[in-house]
């Protein structure tokens, strides 16, 4: 099959992963002109299957694949695996999506989000590698983005709440193991956290793989900077671990250039088609990662009001739900590329 018959063979590395699982279901609901479909992962997982629609494919070894035979691979495997083989399929001529940090901040590299900066893909040819932010800047840009072209952004004072899964199918593990120890009196071990996460919330978010945290929000920075194209943008992170499955929380408080008042930014929320504005103050109920954002490719953003203290700031709080909002990210930013830029 070639990308001249308009259908592309695309290798999903990491198929059998969170964030590839749901790359998967995404292509197959959103029609994606697939010719060859490859699903890869590890040698844990030979002999198994996974989803694509209504079929079921049988996943290959990524140590042996030839790049040769993909146009297109959307890698959702572990940085460290993924510096090995992205350059391999690199220079196989092979477009790739990456979902990892491992190229996020190389200046070479477009760091996209496609309903952001889409114009990044512009010098993108066969062979090019792309990589997709951090879920919870994804979750950011698609809030403030709107916002920002309006009335320019000029700081961000960000607590982020992430959900275990951030850590893949491992983080979940951990969380169900933890619960169910406590719950049972038994011993409660700490694998992929560094303290116990059932039942508690983490100052820093990442495990224990992450030895720095105040530099892995430092990135954070970094990737917003670099999509928005303005390093005088300022942001302030805090990323703490919660006990949840799958969403990410927000608590954001803005500094704009100028005044901008709730009512503005809720008139300008209501015409972008993937916010969802949560405000039942009265119940007061609010969105959540579980009621709202898991499953869902949606930003909810609730609890938007003045900064009592600046008269240049909003306060909200925005949820999303990670893998979606990565595995999305991802997809749109393949579905441009074959539309108008490969
Ligand atoms: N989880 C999130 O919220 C999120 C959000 C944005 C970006 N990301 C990034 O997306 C990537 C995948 O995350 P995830 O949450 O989907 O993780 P995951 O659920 O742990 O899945 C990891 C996938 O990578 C595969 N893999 C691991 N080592 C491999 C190797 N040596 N060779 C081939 N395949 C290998 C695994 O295959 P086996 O099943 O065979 O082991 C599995 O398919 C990571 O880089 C992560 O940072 C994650």
């Amino acid at each position: 099959m070639s990308k001249q018959q308009g259908k592309w063979d695309v290798a999903v590395v990491g198929a059998t992963g969170l964030v590839g699982g749901a790359v998967l279901e995404l292509l197959a609901r959103r029609n994606f002109p697939i010719g060859q479909l490859y699903p890869l992962a590890s040698e844990n997982s030979e002999g198994k299957s996974v989803e694509y629609g209504d079929h079921r494919l049988t996943v290959h070894l990524l140590d042996n694949f030839d790049f040769r035979n993909v146009q297109l691979a959307l890698f959702c495997v572990p940085s460290d695996v993924a510096k090995v083989h992205i350059p391999e399929a690199s220079q196989a001529g092979c477009t790739v999506i990456d979902f990892s940090d491992a190229y996020r901040l190389d200046p070479a590299v477009p760091l996209v989000v496609a309903e952001v900066n889409p114009h990044a893909l512009a010098e993108v040819s066969d062979g090019s590698i792309i990589a997709s932010p951090d879920s919870s800047i994804i979750q950011c840009l698609l809030a403030l983005h709107p916002l920002h072209q309006r009335n320019p952004l000029e700081r961000i004072n960000a607590v982020f709440m992430r959900a275990v899964s951030e850590l893949g199918q491992a983080g979940i593990d951990e969380l169900s193991s933890q619960s169910i120890a406590l719950f049972n009196m038994k011993e409660m071990k700490s694998r992929e956290f560094s303290q116990q996460i059932a039942f508690n919330v983490l100052a820093q978010s990442g495990g224990k793989k992450v030895k720095d945290g105040a530099k892995q929000e430092y990135h954070l920075q970094q990737e917003l900077q670099k999509i928005l194209e303005d390093p005088d943008i300022g942001m302030n992170v805090t990323a703490t671990q919660v006990p949840v499955f799958f969403g990410h929380s927000a608590a954001l408080h803005i500094e704009f250039k100028d005044k901008f008042s709730t009512e503005q930014a809720q008139k300008l929320f209501g015409t972008q088609t993937r916010i969802r504005l949560v405000n039942e103050a009265r119940q007061a109920r609010f969105a959540t990662a579980v009621s709202h954002a898991a499953n869902d490719e949606n930003i909810y953003i609730s609890r938007l009001r003045e900064d009592p203290s600046w008269d240049r700031g909003l306060n909200m709080w925005v949820v999303s739900d990670n893998i979606r909002t990565a595995a999305n990210n991802g997809v749109l930013v393949a579905e441009t590329l074959v539309k108008d830029y490969l």
